[in-house]
């Protein structure tokens, strides 16, 4: 696949073994759960390494009065791509409690593969926070597209993509399409099948988390 500047690939080996477990068809829907929480929260620290919006506060140590970076309140807003993004929102909010939430409901036409969107609700004043939309599965790439259109639409500037899979046709898709998102993928998997579904994959991340089927 084509190298992109605006895509972070982790292959991280903490990574990697949770994923592991995540794949096994015999993984119970609540170990399933607690991987994608977890595998978000170690995702999360390294894509708000750089850019997460700072401000200085004065500390008083039981030594002395020092100044300490913090980050800013209110900088962060999360949108999870329902179902399966929904997923993703704990393992943010254990690093930033107070993280505002808006939701972009989409799921794909089973016969056409294109994303068909039927929810958006988003918390007042998203437009000037950094925006880390999320989704375990990033396919065809058409529902992340869709989602990071949607937002810049309503005025969003700063965006942030994180999915725990990608297929190589997903992830060029979104980085020709956004160059300007930064794209965050825990693995790269090998292709799609002919029901679109990611290969290996983990199968249907709305199903396991939900226990749908
Ligand atoms: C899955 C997944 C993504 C989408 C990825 O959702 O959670 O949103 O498919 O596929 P794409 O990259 O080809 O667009 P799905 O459509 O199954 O909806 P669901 O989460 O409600 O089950
Ligand atoms: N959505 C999923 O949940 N899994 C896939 O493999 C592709 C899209």
């Amino acid at each position: 696949m084509k190298q992109y500047d605006n895509v972070v690939i982790f292959n991280h080996p903490l990574i990697q073994h949770k994923i592991a477990i995540l794949r096994n068809e015999k993984t119970s829907m609540k170990e399933f759960r607690e991987l994608v929480e977890e595998i978000t929260t170690l995702m999360t620290y390294e894509c708000l390494k750089e850019d997460v919006p700072t401000t200085e506060v004065q500390v008083t140590t039981p030594l002395e009065t020092c100044t300490q970076k913090v980050v800013c309140d209110n900088a962060i807003a999360i949108v999870p791509i329902l179902r399966a993004g929904l997923g993703m929102v704990n393992g943010i909010h254990v690093l930033f409690p107070s993280a505002r939430v808006g939701h972009i409901g989409m799921y794909r036409d089973e016969e056409t593969l294109q994303p068909q969107s039927y929810y958006c609700k988003l918390p007042d004043g998203i437009e000037d926070k950094l925006v880390l939309v999320v989704d375990p599965m990033l396919a065809t790439g058409g529902s992340a597209c869709d989602a990071l259109q949607l937002l810049k639409e309503r005025g969003c500037k700063n965006l942030k993509f994180m999915a725990i899979i990608g297929a190589p046709e997903g992830i060029s898709r979104v980085a020709e399409a956004h160059p300007d998102v930064k794209i965050y993928v825990s693995t790269q998997d090998r292709c799609l099948n002919e029901n679109g579904y990611i290969l290996p994959g983990l199968g249907d991340a709305g199903d396991r988390l939900f226990g749908t089927k």
